[in-house]
């Protein structure tokens, strides 16, 4: 059994402070990209084993598909130790805001569920996908989807217009927890005794929210408040931002926590165009384009 699991990019990502639980509350918008890592899953007689077609993917219970396994197995009542093989052939890059670990847990979530012949219910997948963590949850949904709190409460949009989209990766990462501290170091709200400040209805003071982050009619808003401390930290990403934009981007912004950054193209031929601009200019790209409910959700078909 086979199984695609999507990338994404965050068309938008606003910040609205803290909630009690140390957890940002998010708006933001999900976005599927045609980007997708792929997972065959297999019988086994003992023990869970993942193989993995690139280096430095955790193949123990440290990943994802592992932790969904466990997950899947208990939730079925199953007792010993769950047993099982996947394949996992990655394209969707680490670490970069794409979603790529995420999106293999969500799909594992699934393809356990369809391989033991589980057939959990739909509400019980979305509350381990939950348990897998914040992000994991779209993936489940896919397409174009708002999520609020921690980014785990999704409500399925419909589709964006389709878009080609070159994703550029700069030479550095960011890891989400350190992209979420510089949003708070910028923003006043450390923890001042062991407790937290929260920045007063999530705008800092004298930082306004940028009016250009109402939408237009026939263009999605694209912004993404993690951008400017993570900027401020790594001056290439305003310059990759730049180029882009420069090549001819719609819009262009950082997906997620980083450090990937994305430009929205109308056509292939422009998206190409940009692609090799960039990488004439010494940067990392890579070219795909949006993908549907249909073309990417793991609970449809
Ligand atoms: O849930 P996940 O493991 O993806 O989150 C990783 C870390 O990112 C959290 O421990 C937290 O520090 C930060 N985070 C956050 N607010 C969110 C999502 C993640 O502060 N909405």
């Amino acid at each position: 059994m086979t199984l695609h699991a999507h990338a994404k990019i965050n068309l938008s990502l606003a910040v609205d402070g803290m909630r009690p639980d140390g957890y940002h509350r998010l708006r933001t918008v999900f976005q599927s990209l045609a980007l997708h890592d792929t997972l065959r899953f297999f019988e086994a007689d003992e023990g869970l084993a993942i193989a993995c077609s690139a280096p430095g993917v955790p193949l123990d219970e440290r990943n994802l598909v592992w932790k969904a396994a466990r997950l899947v197995w208990a939730a079925a009542g199953r007792r010993g130790e769950p047993r099982g093989r996947v394949r996992l052939t990655k394209r969707i890059p680490a670490q970069g805001g794409l979603g790529g670990g995420s999106a293999d847990g969500a799909a594992a979530l699934v393809g356990w569920d369809r391989l033991w012949g589980t057939r959990l219910p739909i509400g019980r997948l979305r509350a381990l996908a939950r348990e897998l963590g914040a992000d994991v949850p779209f993936f489940l949904y896919a397409g174009t989807a708002l999520g609020l709190e921690r980014g785990d409460e999704i409500h399925p949009l419909d589709d964006a217009p389709s878009r080609w989209v070159v994703l550029v990766f700069p030479p550095f990462g960011v890891s989400t927890p350190e992209a979420f501290r510089w949003w708070d170091e910028d923003h006043g709200t450390r923890a001042v005794d062991g407790w937290r400040l929260a920045a007063p209805s999530g705008v800092a003071p004298g930082m306004p929210r940028a009016a250009s982050h109402e939408p237009q009619a026939d263009r999605p808003a694209v912004f993404n408040d993690l951008e400017a401390p993570v900027s401020r930290r790594h001056r290439e990403l305003a310059e990759i931002r730049r180029a882009l934009e420069g090549a001819g981007a719609e819009a262009a912004a950082m997906t997620g926590s980083g450090s990937t950054v994305f430009g929205l193209f109308r056509t292939r031929l422009a998206a190409r165009a940009a692609s090799d601009r960039l990488t004439s200019a010494g940067w990392r790209t890579m070219v795909t384009r949006t993908a549907t409910r249909l073309q990417a959700g793991l609970l449809v078909g």
